[in-house]
């Protein structure tokens, strides 16, 4: 008989017809500094992918341009043969250069490379999920995405992709989009201190489409704020903990994707994701972007 899943805090979310645990894990982080080379703890980074599955998270978020290559090579060797639960959702529409940068590649051709290179990488037949990646360094950007996200929808129709997202736009990208082809999730940045996309998120959770918040606990300039620290410690949580407890209380279609190099983190995040948050908590977090 199988053991099964310990419930994790905020339960699950159909992305399509995929169940995934809201509280997922961002592989980003386990690259080598700013997202270049391999981790200084490949051990510890194995570990960490280990331990986010044996905790039941089922919603892992990566892209070839990790490393590049390096964070879906350690998603490979720490859990492939995947679980049936497992969902591995990825991005295309940017790679890397020599400096590190992150120059667009959206044109057709790149776009079939790199989902190719994920099929590679990740050993997989077809990708569960792919976002595609607008904007640039500086957040989303107005254009037309047409002609990338269609071929990705073409990509789709050949079996190769299982479901589609954009990443870092702006709304009216997400309405093109959706013209082309249902979108399961918009991934942008947003977080307690960064909160432009508060409409675009209640209108999503009206379409039962997923809001994946990237830097949910501030990216590379963690969240520090005085009133954060100040509800954590009433609560007697870390205020990590408590900024993902609030993005999950901040709407159903919230799904997180935190990054962590550390094991030790990762728990304390999920342990202190599941506080309850009361009237007086959340206004006083809620004062924090104003
Ligand atoms: N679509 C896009 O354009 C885009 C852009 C950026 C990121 N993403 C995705 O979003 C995911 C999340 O973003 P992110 O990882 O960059 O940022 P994040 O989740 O906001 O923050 C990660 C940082 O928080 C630290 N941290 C986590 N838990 C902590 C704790 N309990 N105590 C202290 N520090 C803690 C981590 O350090 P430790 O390692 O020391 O724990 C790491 O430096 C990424 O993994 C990636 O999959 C997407």
């Amino acid at each position: 008989m199988s053991t099964p899943a310990p419930s994790l805090p905020g339960g699950t979310w159909p992305l399509g017809d995929l169940t995934v645990t809201r509280f997922g894990y961002g592989a980003m982080q386990l690259a080598g500094p700013w997202v270049m080379g391999p981790p200084t703890d490949r051990e510890g980074a194995v570990a960490v992918l280990r331990t986010a599955v044996d905790l039941g998270i089922t919603h892992i978020d990566t892209s070839e341009a990790y490393g590049p290559r390096i964070t879906n090579e350690l998603i490979h060797e720490a859990l492939h043969p995947y679980p049936e639960s497992l969902h591995i959702a990825t991005k295309v529409g940017a790679t890397r250069d020599e400096q590190g940068g992150w120059p667009v590649a959206r044109r057709p051709e790149d776009l079939r490379r790199q989902v190719e290179d994920n099929l590679k990488s990740l050993r997989l037949d077809a990708l569960d999920l792919v976002n595609l990646r607008l904007g640039n360094a500086e957040g989303p950007q107005p254009g037309s995405l047409a002609s990338a996200f269609e071929t990705l929808a073409e990509l789709q129709q050949k079996g190769l992709i299982r479901h589609l997202g954009v990443s870092n736009a702006t709304a009216e990208q997400v309405t093109e989009a959706q013209s082309i082809a249902p979108i399961v999730c918009v991934q942008n940045m947003y977080n307690l201190a960064h909160r432009q996309d508060d409409r675009l998120i209640d209108h999503l959770a009206t379409t039962g489409v997923a809001y994946v918040p990237f830097f949910p606990l501030g990216g590379f300039t963690p969240l520090q704020s005085a009133a954060l620290s100040a509800v954590a410690a009433r609560l007697e949580a870390t205020p990590m903990s408590v900024a993902l407890a609030w993005l999950l209380r901040r709407s159903p279609n919230i799904l997180l994707i935190a990054g962590t190099s550390s094991t030790a983190h990762l728990r304390e995040n999920i342990a202190g994701a599941g506080v309850s948050l009361s009237a007086e908590d959340l206004t006083e977090l809620n004062e924090i972007s104003r």
